[in-house]
């Protein structure tokens, strides 16, 4: 029988339990650093040293953290359906935890980019990018990072996927971000609508939701469950 699609757009709060920051609750990253200071393409031009050093803490960290229970829980979720993860996250631990179909709107923090040829993309060994490293056209390498201001180019695709979904999860994201916010425009009139965040979500273009209010790691596979066993 053909599995019904279940696509789920996560943010910082999946990776919450795992110890990473978010970036906009209190005592997030953006409290501690300044967007225009380390995620900007000016940044990048007018001071790389501290854009190189924010992404070096930050790909170090994601060296010692772990997937955690909201992550296990969807990678179970591919048994019985067609799963596709769209992430803002640049963490790599959906796909640490057996997600096979995951798709970063933002970029990936282990991986690594020319900064005159965007195609030329490369795996970083360890967590650190040294001012100096260059790619195979000389230019420095820079974090595979979408900054703001920068044009998010997986958001056709990301668009096409949710505009084909049977079930729509919604997990850890303030939904303060376009063009990713906007991607629950394309589910359709009808789709089933999850969103599982602890917080305050105002998201006044989804009517018909259903909102667990609940920490990721433990309303995910709560819900994760109630799925799999609707499959059956
Ligand atoms: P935000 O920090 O804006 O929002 C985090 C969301 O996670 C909030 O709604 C919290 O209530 C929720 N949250 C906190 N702890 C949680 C937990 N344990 N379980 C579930 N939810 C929890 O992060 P994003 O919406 O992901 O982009 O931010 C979007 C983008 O803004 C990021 O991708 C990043 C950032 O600037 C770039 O850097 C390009």
């Amino acid at each position: 029988m053909l599995k019904k699609k279940i696509v789920v757009l996560t943010g910082a709060g999946v990776s919450a339990e795992s110890g990473i920051s978010t970036f906009r609750d209190s005592g997030g990253l953006w409290d501690k650093y300044d967007i225009m200071d380390v995620a900007t393409p000016e940044a990048w031009a007018r001071n790389m040293d501290m854009v190189i050093d924010f992404y070096n803490q930050r790909r170090k960290q994601l060296h010692e953290v772990e997937p955690n229970a909201a992550h296990y829980a969807l990678a179970r979720l591919e048994e019985k359906y067609d799963v596709h993860i769209i992430t803002q996250n640049v963490d790599d631990l959906h796909e640490r935890a057996g997600s096979t179909n995951v798709l970063h709107l933002h970029g990936e923090l282990k991986k690594i980019r020319s900064s005159v040829d965007e195609n030329l993309v490369y795996e970083l060994e360890g967590w650190e990018l040294k001012k100096g490293d260059t790619c195979e056209k000389g230019s420095q390498l820079r974090p595979h990072i979408v900054w703001f201001g920068e044009p998010v180019p997986m958001i056709p695709k990301a668009a096409e996927i949710t505009s084909t979904a049977d079930i729509y999860l919604i997990i850890g994201t303030s939904l303060n971000v376009y063009p990713a916010a906007g991607l629950v425009d394309y589910v359709r009139s009808g789709t089933p609508i999850y969103l599982i965040d602890p917080g305050e979500i105002h998201a006044s273009n989804i009517s018909d939701i259903n909102f667990i209010k609940e920490k990721a790691g433990t309303g995910t596979p709560k819900l994760v469950d109630e799925l799999l066993k609707q499959a059956n």
